[in-house]
């Protein structure tokens, strides 16, 4: 039955990478699931599903959290940043995107969304990290192809690049 089926779902509403949805979720399906199955976010990785790998990260509010143990019906009425909001208005990579890519911090890129957005965590919060700040800001995203050091190296050309233009007075 219909009615019954409505009965089951709640309503939910988000602002995603600034655009606002509305659907009918079931309570309990993951941020996941509703980022990659109802709305087609696919840059968002499922991965372990447990919350150990970190491809699903995704943030709320500014912060980052694993949306494979997320219920989506938890994050109801928040601003959802996903991979796919980093890029810049006019769709070419953003300072973080594009160091990554120079410094080949990236190879399978299965890891990149959670890395990426670890990273935009990080840099919002300390412009100036440590190499030892970075590796404690990525400790929940699992890499197995680069070792990590060009992912740190990266993050730290990013922090340089992002000081050097807040320095020239650009936005
Ligand atoms: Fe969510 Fe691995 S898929 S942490």
């Amino acid at each position: 039955m219909i009615e019954d089926q409505l009965e089951d779902t709640v309503l939910w509403q988000a602002r995603i990478n600034g655009k606002r949805h509305e659907l009918e979720i079931e309570p309990a399906q993951s941020l996941l699931d509703l980022l990659r199955d109802d709305l087609r976010l696919t840059g968002t990785h499922m991965g372990c599903m447990t919350g150990h790998c970190g491809a699903c990260t995704v943030m709320v509010d500014g912060a980052i959290v694993k949306s494979c143990i997320t219920l989506a019906a938890s994050v109801s009425g928040r601003k959802i940043t996903t991979v796919e909001g980093l890029e810049n208005t006019d769709g070419s990579l953003n300072e973080l995107q594009q160091v990554f890519w120079d410094e080949a911090g990236l190879q399978c890129h299965y890891c990149a969304p959670g890395m990426l957005l670890a990273a935009t965590e990080l840099l919002n919060a300390n412009a100036s990290p440590t190499d030892e700040d970075i590796r404690q800001a990525i400790t929940g995203n699992l890499c197995r192809c680069t070792g990590y050091q060009s992912i740190v190296r990266a993050i730290q050309r990013a922090a340089e690049r992002l000081r050097n233009q807040r320095a020239a007075g650009q936005p």
